[in-house]
């Protein structure tokens, strides 16, 4: 897996991959072939059965500063029509394995944007979470008004979106934006830590489990209810439910294979 703007390590730690954003100069705005990247270096290592856990981080400074404003700003309606970015961020969204994102510095933008789509954020205490497009005369177009306001509810949304307003690594955490914070030189290894944490549970059961909470976002009680049932009902036809049952039955440390 060879590319421009991000480097992926399939075994970064055991059975964890990281991706890595990787255009430090202009804070790793996003641009369509860094995007394309991301979105085909996931659905390889979605593919990849050593690979349970999926971590994206960018550096220090900058998780995403957005989109690549320069790349965008002489474009027409017509153009982004065209170009249809927001397909390969459907593509992302599609990850079946759990996306961990760790943040440092900004995440402004489609960087916010980007970390939203993962399942859970580690942040350091130096990160900035915002949606500042309205000061370049626009709004958020990956998803961030959606997931926003189910993140931090309407009123928080709202002042972010339409100030554009950074908030701090503190305020993130507060609204239920992230999970947690830690200080900067360990964000990435906290990031790491809690992949492996969930690297060790029953693959097939995390990847269900994703599905169903995901689904809660789209769907009523009811039909949201009876997804869950169904992933539950499935994982019984998997090696890993009799392993873990056993294990437990006997007192051992459970061996999950993603069978
Ligand atoms: N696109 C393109 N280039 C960007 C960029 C972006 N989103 N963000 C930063 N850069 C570039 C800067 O142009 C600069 O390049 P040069 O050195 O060639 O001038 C370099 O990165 C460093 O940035 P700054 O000099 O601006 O650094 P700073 O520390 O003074 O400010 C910042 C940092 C506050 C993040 C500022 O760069 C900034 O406001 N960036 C834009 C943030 C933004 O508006 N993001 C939303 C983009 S639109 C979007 O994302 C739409 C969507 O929903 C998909």
């Amino acid at each position: 897996m060879d590319f421009q703007y991000i480097k992926v390590d399939p075994q970064a730690k055991k059975n964890i991959a990281l991706i890595r954003l990787n255009r430090p100069k202009e804070l790793n705005a996003l641009n369509l072939q860094l995007m394309g990247e991301i979105r085909d270096a996931l659905h390889t290592l979605d593919e990849d059965d050593r690979v349970r856990v999926i971590v994206i981080a960018g550096n220090e400074r900058a998780f995403a500063a957005g989109a690549d404003i320069k790349e965008m700003a002489g474009k027409d309606a017509i153009d982004m029509l065209k170009a249809d970015q927001f397909s390969t961020w459907d593509q992302i969204r599609k990850t079946r394995k759990p996306l961990i994102a760790a943040v440092s510095g900004f995440a402004l933008g489609g960087g916010c944007e980007l970390a939203m789509t993962c399942d859970m954020i580690v942040a350091s205490e130096t990160a900035r979470f915002g949606q500042p497009e309205i000061k370049i005369g626009v709004m958020p177009g990956a998803g961030g008004t959606q997931r926003l306001a189910r993140a931090v509810g309407k009123v928080r949304a709202m002042e972010m979106v339409l100030t554009g307003k950074f908030i701090t690594a503190e305020e993130a955490l507060q609204y239920g934006l992230i999970n947690r914070i830690v200080p900067v030189e360990l964000y990435l290894r906290e990031a790491l830590r809690l992949a492996a944490e969930i690297a060790e549970m029953a693959p097939l059961a995390a990847q269900l489990a994703k599905e169903s909470i995901r689904a809660a976002f789209n769907t009523g009680l009811d039909e949201g209810l009876r997804f869950e049932r169904k992933n539950f009902y499935l994982l019984f036809a998997s090696k890993d439910q009799k392993e873990g049952m056993q294990a437990f039955v006997e007192k051992r440390k459970a061996q999950f294979r993603g069978e």
